[in-house]
């Protein structure tokens, strides 16, 4: 829908979620390898992807698709 409508910010957008999924994979790489990941350093992880992007970032959207639908 991102593209479609022409939003703005979706190669910055889309760049955030690649890096959110690196760091994923990465994580599960040392979980995998049992590299002393805490369940703090994921939590934390977690809750500023929450906060920064989830909670900031993908609320941008909202307001540019609700343009398209009056
Ligand atoms: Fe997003």
């Amino acid at each position: 829908m991102m593209r479609h409508f022409g939003f703005e910010g979706l190669d910055e957008h889309i760049a955030e979620h690649e890096e959110l999924l690196r760091q994923v994979v990465e994580y599960q790489a040392r979980i995998a390898n049992n590299d002393g990941v805490t369940l703090d350093e994921v939590l934390n992880f977690l809750a500023a992807w929450l906060l920064d992007h989830t909670l900031g970032k993908d609320q941008l959207y909202g307001p540019f698709l609700s343009r398209f639908t009056e």
